[in-house]
């Protein structure tokens, strides 16, 4: 079996550990501090922006992979030189740091898009604004996440610090139905796995709720869905697991909005609503191992995200819920933070749903 490196010590890290233990994988971590979530784990604890401690790290390390995607491509490029296999590959990873490029790359590879165009300037702005309704969003193209680095705008004003930084992504203002995501798998050997599409719920720009399968989705849908994430992965060369949020439209179409080079939030659902969890593939498909199975064990799951704090003490709470599959980051508490998660799986769509916001309430009642 591989030995497999992780960069990056945050939840996806933490949530390999477990299947990594089953499949037999010495798995290592390179932390960012000796607080961090897959700490367990962790071999070292650095910078990864710092070439010398990362390939200090890779020595031993067969394949690198990823708990995000903002590893510098000189990094990388020096994992390959020492001859390290990283995976997903540094192309792939580019496209997920860079929404412009990101929006570059899908556009080559024809997938249906919002409306969008480069700003280089507010009379960029201006004319883009006047183009789509008046109200557009505004993205930093690098660095943001759950929301951060979004904004609904108006007036080119209201991005000059951004502009100013420079070029900002701007999309036409999607009024979506619902919003979706499209997990797949690619192994290095070319086969690759789909899992049924999900809905995302999300709150303030994070996502807060998942059901597996997206509910009332037409075969359809789920076949559009499926060939966009083949498209991707196929079209990438992306080995590991990645994750495509899409929009659905009122009238049944699918955009894409962004790809997530790794493992995701939209994915957790999969650990145990599905015969093969996400963290299991991903390592299954960098290790170039057959892919699991991505069939549903239950006709519904349903997570939740616990923000906030998740106090060990109110583990006791759930003695009437013993469905409930708990998963705690080991993170410390902090307002609005993603700190861990709860799933349920079952035959009703309601029941499951009910049952899995009740226990993330239980842990952070103040949400
Ligand atoms: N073009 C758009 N139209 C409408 N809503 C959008 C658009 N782009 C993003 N959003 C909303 O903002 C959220 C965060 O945007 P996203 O680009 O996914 O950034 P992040 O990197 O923070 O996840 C999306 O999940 C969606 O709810
Ligand atoms: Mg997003």
């Amino acid at each position: 079996m591989p030995v497999i490196g992780v960069i990056g010590g945050g939840q996806l890290a933490r949530m390999m550990i477990g299947p990594a233990v089953e499949l037999g994988i010495d798995l290592r971590v390179f932390a960012e501090t000796v607080e961090s979530s897959a700490r367990d784990r962790a071999t070292a604890v650095g910078d990864f922006r710092d070439v010398d401690a990362v390939l200090a790290f890779a020595r031993g390390v067969d394949i690198i992979t990823f708990d995000h995607e903002h590893v510098p491509s000189d990094v990388l490029e020096a994992l390959l030189a020492a001859g390290v296999a990283v995976r997903p590959g540094p192309s792939a990873l580019a496209a997920a740091q860079d929404k412009l490029h990101m929006r570059e790359v899908l556009a080559d590879l024809g997938l249906p898009l919002p409306v969008w165009a480069r700003a280089d300037s507010a009379d960029d702005v201006t004319r883009f604004l006047a183009e789509n309704g008046g109200r557009v969003v505004a993205k930093t193209p690098r660095g943001g996440y759950d929301g951060k680095g979004v904004v609904v705008i108006t007036d080119a004003s209201q991005i000059t610090e951004w502009l100013a930084a420079g070029p900002v992504l701007l999309e036409e203002l999607v009024d979506y139905a619902r919003e979706l995501a499209q997990l797949v798998a690619r192994r290095p050997s070319g086969d690759i796995a789909t899992w049924p599409v999900v809905q995302t719920i999300q709150s303030g720009g994070v996502c807060a709720e998942v059901i597996l399968p997206a509910p009332k989705a037409s075969q359809r849908l789920m076949d559009a869905a499926a060939d966009i994430g083949r498209t991707i992965a196929d079209g990438l060369g992306v080995t590991g697991v990645l994750a495509v949020e899409l929009f659905e439209t009122t009238d049944e179409r699918i955009l894409v909005n962004e790809l997530a080079m790794r493992p995701h939030n939209s994915g957790h659902v999969t650990i145990e609503g599905s015969v093969t969890g996400q963290f299991e593939q991903h390592l299954r498909a960098i290790a170039d191992m057959p892919l699991g199975s991505t069939e549903s064990r239950q006709p519904w799951a349903a997570m939740v995200n616990v923000f906030g704090a998740m106090d060990t003490d109110r583990y006791g709470h759930l003695n009437d819920q013993s469905g409930v599959k708990i998963h705690n980051y080991g993170k410390e508490p902090r307002a609005g933070r993603k700190v861990g998660h709860v799933t349920t799986v079952g035959t009703e769509l309601d029941d499951v749903v009910y049952r899995a916001r009740a226990a993330a309430t239980i842990f952070a009642p103040a949400n």
